[in-house]
């Protein structure tokens, strides 16, 4: 992966490829619509003061995520600058947001495939910046290329290998807090884009015991305790949820359990994923043009992974516990039948109304595993629903719960790292429409509010008096669309971000 240093050299003398400098948008100027950001003041006076007017020239705006390119000045290292746009100027003196540096970083490093090292010369005010621009660069710089002739992304990068080492510069490179934050980002970082990898590697090569095994090789890597309990040990837990949704599959199910754990914990935290490593659907399958990208439908499981093995290598105080509940959704001899009945791990029975509902099928259980270790909050994250892309759209995720503070804190925190995020409620009247004349409760209710449904359905499956919420992460999970900020095509690693705060959080002892 690309490497993240500080230094302290001036941007002139940094032996690099490029320099990355910042212009915003400032519509309340004389001058001109563009402004040259600080943290690039050397470039601006290598230029005569006049790097602006030169842009302007190249027709650069200031607009998010804009890149021009232009020969360095003489007497730099780096034969070339490259202005990276930062949308509107904040207001006079305020700084600028975490994000919008995250992503024009991003937008670089992504402009910069192909080259070794480059220098960033963003607008950072404070470590909470060293570390915006951090993140957003190693997140933009990612690639997924182990599939392509000589290990390229040559449809994203014209077969150009990712930025090598990303430098940010700065006078205050060699303070701890900016220290701490490169270390933290590069964790991050690294844990995401290797999310990311598990989303984009396709299903006949990632089924449920291929990630079991990679979250095996992790926990001895990273020191974690993890139990996975095959298709055998399924059948003698009871899990009917897990087991029904694998059925129908050549590659059987199955639940992983990832626990880190710190000595100085107060609070536990459970994380449970939906990690469905193909969605065809099963006996009520999809349709063409439906199931191309539902490799993606384990991507909650690939956030809760990361989630927990970034959360030991930060060495939070707190004890994570992750749940996979993996599982290929296929259609066969052996699969579940529309009408089935199934009998979960909870105890309650499922009459099967829809086979392609296989989502809250296996989470029911997971959630119900989870539960019985009584942790402080149970957090689901799921590709569960297309009614949730219908609703927020395709980078937005929807936060249920059952406590509404707690939903909100979540929605705070994905605030917080930049992932958007939006409440959405729990109507109690939809319960009903869940009813099955055979079984305790159907997997399908009500088509109106789809999402809503789902998340009801889940709720039954959570231990009594246990704080839970689920993230229905369908819109954000995999970037169809081209590239943006630090957002690839494919796999996006949501949810990670969040969670990973969430966990700092509990430790400090500020999540309820
Ligand atoms: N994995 C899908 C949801 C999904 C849709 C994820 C689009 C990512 C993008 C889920 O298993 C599913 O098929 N849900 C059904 C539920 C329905 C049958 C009640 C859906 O949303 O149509
Ligand atoms: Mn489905
Ligand atoms: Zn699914």
């Amino acid at each position: 992966m690309t490497a993240l240093t500080l230094s302290t050299t001036a941007a002139p003398g940094l032996r690099a490829d490029a320099i990355v400098v910042g212009v915003a948008k400032d519509s309340g100027s004389k001058s001109g619509d563009l402004v040259v950001a600080p943290g690039a003041e050397s470039v601006d006076e290598a230029y005569d003061g006049k790097l602006a007017d030169v842009l302007g020239t190249l027709g650069a705006s200031g607009a998010e995520g804009e890149v021009t390119k232009l020969p360095a000045p003489s007497g730099f290292k780096a034969p070339l600058v490259l202005a990276v746009g930062l949308g509107p100027r904040p207001e006079k003196d305020a700084g600028y947001e975490a994000e919008a540096l995250r992503r024009a970083a991003g937008a670089a490093a992504r402009a910069l495939a192909g080259t070794k090292t480059a220098g960033f010369a963003l607008p950072v005010a404070d470590a909470a910046g060293t570390a915006a621009v951090g993140e957003g660069a190693l997140l933009g710089a990612y690639s997924f290329d182990v599939y392509k002739e000589n290990g390229k992304d040559a449809d994203s990068r014209d077969g150009k290998a990712p930025l090598g080492e990303a430098v940010l510069l700065g006078s205050n490179a060699g303070d701890e807090a900016h220290k701490a934050a490169v270390k933290r980002a590069t964790a991050l970082a690294e844990e995401l884009n290797r999310a990311r990898d598990l989303i984009n590697t396709p299903p006949n090569d990632l089924n449920p015991a291929a990630f079991a095994a990679v979250a095996e090789g992790a926990a001895e890597e990273h020191g974690l305790k993890v139990q996975v309990l095959d298709e055998k040990a399924l059948a003698k837990g009871g899990y009917g949820g897990i087991l029904g949704v694998g059925s129908g599959s050549a590659a059987a199910p199955r639940l992983v359990k990832l626990s880190y754990t710190s000595p100085k914990a107060k609070k536990h935290l459970a994380l449970v994923g939906k990690g469905i490593t193909y969605d065809s659907g099963g006996i009520s399958l999809k349709p063409a043009g439906h199931n191309e990208t539902m490799k993606c439908d384990m991507s909650g499981a690939a956030a809760v992974f990361a989630a927990v093995v970034a959360a030991a290598r930060l060495g939070l105080e707190v004890n994570v516990t992750g749940w996979l509940a993996l599982a290929e959704n296929m259609p066969s001899g052996s699969a579940t039948r529309p009408g089935d009945v199934l009998r979960m791990f909870s105890g309650k029975t499922v009459e099967v109304l829809n086979t392609d509902a296989e989502g809250r099928l296996v989470l029911a259980d997971a959630l119900w595993a989870a539960s019985q270790e009584k942790p402080d909050a149970i957090v689901d994250v799921a590709t569960l629903t297309g009614a949730m892309v219908l609703a927020l759209g395709s980078r937005t995720f929807g936060i249920m719960a059952n406590d509404d503070a707690f939903r909100s804190a979540i929605h705070e925190a994905a605030e917080e790292v930049g992932e958007e995020a939006w409440p959405m409620p729990l109507p109690e009247h939809l319960l009903k429409g869940m009813d099955s004349p055979t079984a305790d409760l159907a997997n399908m209710g009500e088509r109106m509010g789809g999402g809503l449904v789902a998340g009801l359905f889940l709720r039954e499956f959570v231990g009594e008096g246990i704080t839970w919420a689920h993230l229905d992460i369908a819109g954000p999970a995999f970037n169809e669309s081209g590239p943006f900020g630090y957002t690839p095509k494919g796999g996006t690693g949501s949810a990670v971000r969040t969670l990973v705060r969430l966990a700092e959080l509990a430790a400090s002892g500020d999540l309820g």
